[in-house]
């Protein structure tokens, strides 16, 4: 397609949606207040307003390869800041999908140049699930997994961000939501994470020594004043979980 063919195109849309409603774009251009934030993969493939059914003004969004959430990027802090304490939206997509050539090249045991460094965050998610990974002996079935595993580990990535933190302190933070799509079937599918999400609150919400010193405050001879930034050990985490069965391990929020 020639760029004088996408001219024509913009053009015919243009007049498309004026004899549809006449006020359309008179609409847009008063400003924008969409509901969605939606991260996903730079892939062709995977257009984040024809595979949502949502028009101009609906969706916020932020593309780059494999969808990743990565804490030292300001092109998506930004965009998640605006998206969350401007706009106001309402629920976080990170979108990841099936065949996305960024996680396979992750996964391949290849060196590709600059952007190893931007697929090295995708290692991490491998690093983190690595058990359950490399036990999916099928490759075809290992690398779905993977793409499901780093949209979970993305969307902990944007609950761990302190513009996330900060707005769940409000009466209405958005909802944060992992989606795969399915480029061979065009379904994209709820990974339901809304029960994990809050896990990580009390640690990248800065409580995590309050929550530590719940943890120790049965046993005897440890002071977690004088210990503060001491490594928890696992057999000490044992210990004090041992003394109440109720009691929660120390990496999950208690109240
Ligand atoms: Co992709």
């Amino acid at each position: 397609m020639s760029i004088k063919q996408i001219l024509d195109n913009n053009e015919k849309w243009v007049a498309d949606r004026k004899a549809a409603d006449p006020e359309f774009f008179n609409r847009l251009a008063d400003g924008q207040k969409p509901k969605y934030l939606f991260i996903g993969c730079s892939d062709s493939r995977v257009p984040a307003s024809a595979i949502t059914g949502t028009g101009p003004g609906e969706m916020f969004v932020h593309r780059n390869i494999a969808n990743m959430v990565v804490h030292t990027d300001f092109n998506m802090l930004s965009v998640l800041q605006y998206a969350v304490e401007v706009l106001g939206v309402e629920d976080i997509l990170v979108v990841g999908h099936y065949g996305c050539g960024g996680v396979a090249a992750a996964a391949a045991n290849k060196q590709y140049g600059l952007i190893d460094n931007w697929l090295t965050n995708i290692r991490d998610v491998i690093r983190v699930h690595e058990r359950e990974f490399l036990r999916i002996k099928n490759e075809d079935e290992r690398l779905r997994r993977l793409v499901e595993l780093n949209v979970i580990e993305q969307v902990r990535n944007l609950a761990k961000t302190n513009i996330i933190q900060n707005a769940r302190k409000t009466s209405k933070p958005p909802r944060l939501h992992g989606l795969v799509y399915d480029i061979k079937e065009g379904l994209l599918r709820d990974l339901q994470l809304n029960d994990e999400i809050g896990d990580l609150d009390h640690i990248y919400g800065t409580e995590a020594m309050k929550y530590a010193e719940e943890v120790f405050e049965e046993q005897p001879g440890f002071n977690p004043q004088a210990d503060k930034g001491k490594r928890v050990s696992e057999s000490e985490v044992m210990a004090a979980g041992s003394k109440d069965k109720e009691h929660k391990p120390h990496l999950q929020k208690t109240s």
